[in-house]
């Protein structure tokens, strides 16, 4: 049997695809490598190509017998999906429909699917829980969510059984420094501090030092790439289990304002990494920090990397070693 892994060649997907492997599982990914690195793969199965295209989802499901979806294949940048509702709409939720579809066709009933703390919009607690209000400030939020109850539905109709996770800050890289993060254009927090440390840009903006935290600059929950991979390990051992639908948070329930990451990222460099305050960012809550406790208690989920410092060590190695990413050497 074989776990599909959707988008698999994608920043936090390519971690999961690793992870999994390393845990011995057999591993299929399915990606149309518009954000996503083949060499992240690192020689996994893979067919390039869309979720959106039935034919070849059918073929690959007619194929492999494949036990489980672990599903990242999506468009996920806030600020440009408020530019761009539509495309956001069609790739994720159309997307995603068309996924369940070719599934329940071929009697796959088991999703873990990669959803976010965006779908809390601005909070009304911190901690965030599981069971606090709902109500995105975009429409990355809203698909995502919108997909969350998709699969709620599908487990009425058909019986399809789902784990999403909502992730607050994905950060880091593999510990041995096999892969790492490199989107373009970057627009991640850490990534783009690094970029700073290794000379290629000037000065980080820091988006606002106005907000009401202990610094001005927003908090946010950071949780290493490879702490989210593996509860998508114990999601599926949950689905496999005791198949149940639900919705877990995923973070370390602590929260770091940008000025906290950036003298992080000074003390794991060495590098002064110059500043400069600009206007805020259109679409940021001023603190996310996730209530995890669920995970905890359901999946026995408990991150093994939890330091901000590990979080930077490990994404730094990368990024020395892999100065221009992936493809650009
Ligand atoms: N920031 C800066 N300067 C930069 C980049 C970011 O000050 O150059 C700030 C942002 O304003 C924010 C924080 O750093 O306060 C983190 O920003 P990121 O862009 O790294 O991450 P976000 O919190 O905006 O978003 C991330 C994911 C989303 C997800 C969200 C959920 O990218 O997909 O977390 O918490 F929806």
């Amino acid at each position: 049997m074989s776990i599909l892994i959707t988008g698999g060649a994608g920043y936090i997907g390519s971690h999961t695809v690793l992870y999994f492997r390393d845990q011995g599982e057999d591993v299929i990914v399915l990606d149309n490598l518009e954000k996503g690195h083949e060499q992240a793969l690192l020689g996994t199965t893979f067919y390039k190509g869309s979720i959106q295209d039935e034919a070849l989802l059918s073929q690959i499901f007619k194929k492999h017998t494949i036990e489980a979806v672990i599903h990242f294949a999506a468009s996920s940048l806030v600020g440009e999906s408020v530019a761009k509702p539509l495309d956001y709409y069609e790739n994720n939720v159309l997307g995603t429909q068309k996924l369940v579809k070719q599934m329940i066709n071929h009697d796959v009933k088991q999703i873990v699917f990669s959803s976010t703390a965006a779908t809390y919009g601005e909070p009304k607690n911190i901690p965030i829980q599981e069971t606090d209000p709902t109500n995105p400030t975009s429409p990355y939020g809203e698909t995502k969510l919108a997909i969350e109850k998709l699969f709620q539905w599908c487990d009425e109709a058909y019986g399809l059984k789902s784990i999403c996770l909502r992730y607050f800050n994905a950060a880091g890289a593999d510990p041995q420094g096999r892969i790492g993060e490199d989107h373009t254009p970057e627009s991640h927090l850490i990534p783009i501090v690094l970029q700073v440390a290794l000379g290629q840009r000037k000065n980080v903006q820091i988006f606002g030092d106005d907000y009401q935290t202990k610094d001005g600059s927003c908090v946010r929950d950071y949780i290493h790439v490879i702490d989210l991979a593996a509860a998508h390990f114990l999601a599926l051992q949950k689905l496999r289990q005791d198949p149940k639908t639900a919705i877990y948070n995923l973070g370390n329930g602590k929260g770091f304002t940008v000025k906290e990451v950036i003298e992080t990222c000074r003390v794991v460099t060495s590098h002064p990494i110059p500043t400069v305050v600009s206007d805020r960012r259109a679409g940021d809550p001023a603190t996310l920090i996730a209530s995890a406790e669920l995970a905890a208690s359901e999946l026995g989920w408990k991150p093994n990397y939890p330091e901000l410092e590990t979080i930077v060590q490990h994404a730094w190695k990368w990024h020395e070693s892999n100065p221009t990413g992936y493809n650009k050497k």
